[in-house]
């Protein structure tokens, strides 16, 4: 019953604010593929005439499970939208453009980030032997001033990480991928099972803070320790992170790493500064982590970003 989703007026009321005429929305093709649905890019035509891209996210058909999901992230990013105000006081995180959901296909409408995901940038410039560094240590800054703006709003993202992360046309980073997790993270972390206490296995395990392995506890703090995985994935060009041992460790092998005091190695060409900002991050003590504020000023000196 999807009624049940959407519980009060309240709710509705803001929801209105956003809903959006589908025949305004013109579809072209997929750009992505998550577990809740695709994601195809488009055109919407605005009241006053004017026409945006956008990138449409859409929701599997009958599937309650995806439709919390859907309006979970709804609901954050409408939060996140009133938070910003118009115009947006922080342009690092992705900008809601209005929802359709009086009618199926139901869609979250999404500002269109031209030059797709991080990783895939990081990889692409690791092909073709062009290592414009300095240009991803900018974007790592960007995400660091979305991680502020989150603080403030008291929000957590609980998924950042390079594949979350979109670029703009004009080369600025965008932190994206609101909310889609936080049901999935609540309802596995407790599930109890005979030999595998913790079943959170198609969790980013490798992004997650010791804290959030041992207690599934997840605060802007453990946001702090996933930015220093991104920092990792960065100067790695995009390598999947590894741990000594098997290459997807379960979460009690990781616990035991981390317990340990083992972390992510420094990489290759990385320097020590950048590498010990990373060790920060992933203090196992997080009030010693650094805020996002300091993460700003840290990767600007030292990645040599222009400002
Ligand atoms: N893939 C997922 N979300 C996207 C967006 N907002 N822009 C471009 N590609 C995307």
């Amino acid at each position: 019953n999807l009624e049940e989703l959407v519980t009060t007026d309240d709710f509705e009321q803001r929801l209105l604010r956003w809903e959006k005429d589908p025949r305004m929305l013109d579809l072209a093709e997929m750009v992505g593929q998550g577990k809740f649905g695709h994601v195809l890019r488009g055109t919407f035509r605005n009241s006053n005439g004017s026409v945006s891209e956008v990138a449409a996210k859409t929701v599997h058909q009958k599937d309650l499970q995806a439709h919390r999901a859907f309006y979970h992230e709804m609901t954050i990013l409408i939060t996140i939208q009133e938070g910003l105000g118009t115009p947006a006081r922080c342009t690092n995180i992705i900008q809601l453009r209005g929802i359709v959901t009086k009618s199926d296909p139901k869609y979250i409408l999404i500002e269109y980030a031209d030059r797709g995901d991080l990783l895939s940038a990081l990889r692409q410039a690791r092909n073709r032997d062009d290592h414009h560094e300095p240009n991803f240590w900018g974007l790592a800054v960007d995400v660091a001033r979305a991680l502020a703006f989150l603080q403030e709003l008291k929000l957590v993202h609980r998924d950042v990480a390079a594949r979350n992360v979109l670029i703009s046309a004009n080369g600025e980073g965008k932190l994206a991928d609101f909310g889609l997790s936080r049901d999935i993270y609540t309802d596995s972390i407790y599930t109890q099972e005979a030999d595998n206490p913790i079943q959170i296995n198609h969790l980013p395990l490798k992004w997650m803070a010791l804290e959030s392995l041992r207690d599934g506890e997840f605060t802007h703090k453990t946001d702090v320790w996933a930015y220093g995985v991104l920092l990792w994935e960065i100067a790695t060009m995009g390598n999947e992170p590894v741990y000594p041992g098997p290459l997807r460790p379960d979460c009690h092998h990781l616990i035991q790493l981390l317990e340990k005091g083992c972390r992510l190695r420094i990489p290759h060409g990385c320097s020590v500064d950048m590498y010990r900002l990373m060790l920060r991050c992933w203090n196992a003590d997080h009030d010693r982590r650094p805020e996002p504020q300091d993460l700003i000023k840290a990767v600007q000196l030292h990645g040599n970003v222009q400002t």
